[in-house]
């Protein structure tokens, strides 16, 4: 543990965490959050990505998920803990783990965007070859995923409902509810 788990970081400071299903927009909507707060912007995937120089698929396919999950894990938890003033955005399955959901929500201002089913379906087929998660399951089996997940993302400071929203109108939406919070709490 740094020191900055031991002390408060102000609200203003906070890191601002993105999660949600596969798919949902986190990169595309942490980027614009980023530029509109002129912050840095960290995509955990692409990280780890650059980390071992291999695609998400690639580190799946010859490290297994379950060490893909536990470098995750650590990568997030080292960042929340050790700093501040970031966007970032986690892969759909990191708010699986107890320990990143417990150590986000303890250090981050945490968004939920959230995705309609019926909607997520017409993305399908722009994920599927790059997801392995998605790989060799039926459209039952996402589903099931799907709702599952959606116990874990319940547990964040705030929701997005995005179905009518276009990414740019998602990052904004996010942008005044933190300088609402920021006014209201500080
Ligand atoms: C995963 C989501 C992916 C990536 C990996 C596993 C998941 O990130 O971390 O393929 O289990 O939901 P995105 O949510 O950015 O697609």
């Amino acid at each position: 543990m740094s020191e900055l788990s031991a002390i408060e970081v102000p609200l203003r400071q906070k890191n601002i965490v993105l999660i949600g299903f596969m798919g949902v927009g986190k990169t595309t909507v942490g980027q614009l959050v980023a530029g509109k707060l002129y912050r840095d912007f960290i995509d955990v995937d692409q990280e780890l990505e650059k980390q071992h120089n291999m695609s998400v698929s690639e580190i799946f396919a010859s490290m297994g998920e379950k060490n893909f999950r536990e470098m995750e894990e650590k990568y997030i938890c080292e960042l929340v803990t050790n700093t501040r003033l970031k966007v970032i955005s986690l892969g759909g399955g990191a708010f699986v783990n107890e320990r990143i959901r417990k150590m986000c929500l303890d250090t981050c201002i945490v968004f939920y965007l959230d995705l309609s089913w019926e909607n997520w379906k017409k993305r399908l087929h722009l994920i599927m070859n790059n997801r392995p998660v998605l790989q060799d399951k039926s459209l039952e089996e996402i589903e099931e995923l799907f709702y599952r997940r959606q116990n874990d993302y319940e547990n964040n400071n705030s929701k997005i409902a995005t179905d009518d929203l276009n990414p740019e109108e998602v990052a904004d939406y996010l942008v005044s509810s933190l300088k609402l919070g920021w006014e209201l709490y500080e």
